[in-house]
């Protein structure tokens, strides 16, 4: 459908101009390699980081977050460093985009929102049924910080009751509820929750930006505080109560 259309194509770079006209889509082709993070996927589609995905130095990743999404350095410092310490390139200070789904050492773990985990075979690409699950806990327009930490515990959840080596250390947790955070935080009204649930599947789903859907890159760089902030609010939220958390009802 994207490449199809041409003239609406036109039409958008007319209207949102610089992000889309520099950094057009394209979907990765033969030989492009791609992580299990759709953020990173998105930027290499759209260019922010090489189309190829591979041997990447974390000031590429550092100067493709910026430049996209306005994520300040000191967000990037830990997931950057992560990436890097996965890479099998053989190069100092590179990584290919692949390297991070290296099972439960840095970055991943079990227990994902749209990927298998690594038992079942990949834990890298995008995997429909067990985004289906997940997202079916998005009940609104607007994704609230509860609906997305019952998304996030039901993934895990499921993962546990099928994988019988299932694991999810008290680190991975963390990073798991960060991620859930990220694009709380990426697609929600400052630490607020209510993500734009469509943006969300596009990025997800197509690991697009959605800027002909209006997503903007963010005036106020993305920061390490508000991102602790959502992850506090996600923690807080009780599941058992029907994901009450303050006046983020689930239902
Ligand atoms: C705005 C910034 C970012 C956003 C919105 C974002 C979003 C996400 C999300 C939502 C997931 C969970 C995917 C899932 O559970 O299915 C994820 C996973 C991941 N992200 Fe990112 N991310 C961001 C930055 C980064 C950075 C800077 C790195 C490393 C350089 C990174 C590396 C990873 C990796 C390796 C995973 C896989 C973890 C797993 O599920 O096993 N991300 N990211
Ligand atoms: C890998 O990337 C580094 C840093 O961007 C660059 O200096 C080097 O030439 C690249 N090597 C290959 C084989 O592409
Ligand atoms: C998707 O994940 C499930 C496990 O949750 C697995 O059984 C299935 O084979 C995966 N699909 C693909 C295409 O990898
Ligand atoms: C966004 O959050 C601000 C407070 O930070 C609040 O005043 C406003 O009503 C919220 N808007 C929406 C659409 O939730
Ligand atoms: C969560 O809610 C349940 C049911 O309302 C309640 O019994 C439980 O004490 C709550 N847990 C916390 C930590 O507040």
């Amino acid at each position: 459908m994207h490449v199809a259309l041409g003239s609406v194509w036109l039409l958008a770079t007319a209207v949102v101009a610089v992000p889309v006209k520099d950094h057009p889509f394209k979907a990765p082709g033969k030989g492009d390699l791609r992580s299990p993070c759709p953020l990173l996927n998105s930027l290499a589609n759209h260019g922010y980081l090489p189309r190829n995905g591979r041997n990447i130095s974390s000031e590429q990743f550092y100067t493709g977050l910026a430049d996209a999404v306005n994520l300040e350095r000191a967000l990037g410092d830990g997931p950057i460093a992560g990436a890097i310490s996965t890479s099998t390139t053989g190069l100092p200070d590179t990584a290919n985009l692949n390297d991070m789904a290296k099972h439960a050492q840095i970055i991943e773990h079990d227990g994902s929102l749209s990927r298998a985990d690594t038992y079942f075979g990949d834990a890298n690409s995008f995997n429909l049924s067990v985004w289906r699950q997940t997202k079916a806990y998005f009940r609104t327009p607007l994704i609230t910080i509860a609906q997305a930490e019952q998304a996030r515990q039901a993934a895990v959840r499921n993962a546990q009751r099928t994988n019988p080596e299932f694991s999810l250390a008290d680190g991975e947790k963390t990073i798991s509820v960060l991620e859930t955070a990220l694009y709380l935080y990426m697609f929600g009204n400052g630490t607020n929750g209510f993500a734009n649930r469509r943006w969300t599947e596009i990025l997800f789903e197509e690991e697009r930006l959605p800027f002909e859907e209006g997503y903007a890159r963010p005036k106020t760089p993305m920061n390490l505080p508000d991102l602790l902030v959502i992850a506090g609010k996600l923690n807080a939220v009780n599941v058992t109560a029907g994901g009450i958390y303050g006046r983020h009802h689930l239902f």
